[in-house]
């Protein structure tokens, strides 16, 4: 069987495995997929000696999005976007990156949760590489209006203009703000920070918030929690981000094997068996 892995620090909450294995069966693909602890300062050596190894891909995940981007000798387009890779082929020839979380988040929002993307007000909250890797996605979904909102808001003003000719050309509006500056009442909330939020708590005010909002964090599990109590309490609906993660992993999937796995049946069973 062909060898894939998730690398990251830290790895060993990963779903992705039991994703992957439960797409390979479905398809019946020949393929096994680990997980990959890579020490801090050495994630390329450990990409290079798992490739010696006869891998074929990987997925990365925190802190080696940016580092992925830099290690691939091409990328697409929407990678280079965001300037972040979380999924790796090794072709013989050169490592190929993608991104395929923007396309993971926009197939949940509107497929999974069922709520159409095109005219909406939409808030990005963040604008790190969570934030970064999914904006030019939610751009070509074609909402009315994406806000940038970030703690540090330079960051968000670079991830916007980084942007700003996709959105021109298919007339999203999009703009920057600091978090005290959210704009009020918008459709969808996606929060892309890396706070886990204690009890109740959002990094935005809730008048964000409007009744039936879909409040995604990009998160799943307990870091999640104090962000989707928050959305509920205020009459939103909130959404945790296992959906999205597998979607993200079918494109991924698709990216290496040119399968495109069914999603619904393996959310379902995440959902049931936590
Ligand atoms: P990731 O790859 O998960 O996006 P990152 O690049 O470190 O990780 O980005 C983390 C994001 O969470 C950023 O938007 C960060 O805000 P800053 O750019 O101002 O640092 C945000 N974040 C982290 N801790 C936060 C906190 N306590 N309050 C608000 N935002 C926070």
């Amino acid at each position: 069987p062909d060898r894939y892995a998730v690398v990251g620090n830290p790895v060993e909450h990963s779903r992705s495995p039991a994703i992957h294995a439960m797409f390979a069966e479905q398809t019946s693909q020949s393929l096994t997929y680990e997980r990959l602890l890579a020490p801090l300062d050495g994630f390329e050596a450990a990409l290079r000696t798992f490739v010696a190894a006869g891998a074929k891909g990987c997925n990365i995940t925190v802190p080696f999005k940016f580092d992925a981007f830099a290690l691939a000798a091409t990328c697409t387009e929407r990678a280079r976007l965001g300037g972040a890779v979380n999924t790796l082929r090794f072709d013989a020839d050169g490592w190929v990156g993608d991104n395929t979380d923007g396309a993971g988040l926009v197939n949940d929002i509107q497929k999974n949760a069922g709520r159409p993307l095109a005219g909406m007000q939409v808030l990005l909250v963040g604008a790190g590489g969570a934030a970064a890797g999914v904006l030019g996605s939610l751009i070509a979904a074609r909402p009315a209006h994406i806000t940038v909102v970030n703690r540090t808001v330079d960051k968000a003003q670079a991830v916007v203009a980084a942007h700003a000719h996709l959105g021109q050309t298919l007339n999203v509006g999009l703009s920057a703000a600091t978090l005290a500056d959210a704009p009020a009442a918008q459709d969808i909330v996606v929060n892309a920070t890396s706070t886990s939020l204690a009890g109740a708590a959002s990094p935005v005010d809730a008048c964000v918030l409007k009744p039936g909002t879909l409040a995604l964090d990009m998160m799943y599990g307990p870091k999640a929690q104090g962000f989707l109590d928050w959305a509920a309490s205020h009459g939103a609906k909130p959404r945790d981000g296992l959906g999205m993660l597998v979607e993200q992993a079918a494109e991924a999937f698709f990216f290496w094997r040119g399968v495109r796995p069914d999603t619904a049946p393996v959310l379902r069973a995440l959902r049931t068996a936590p």
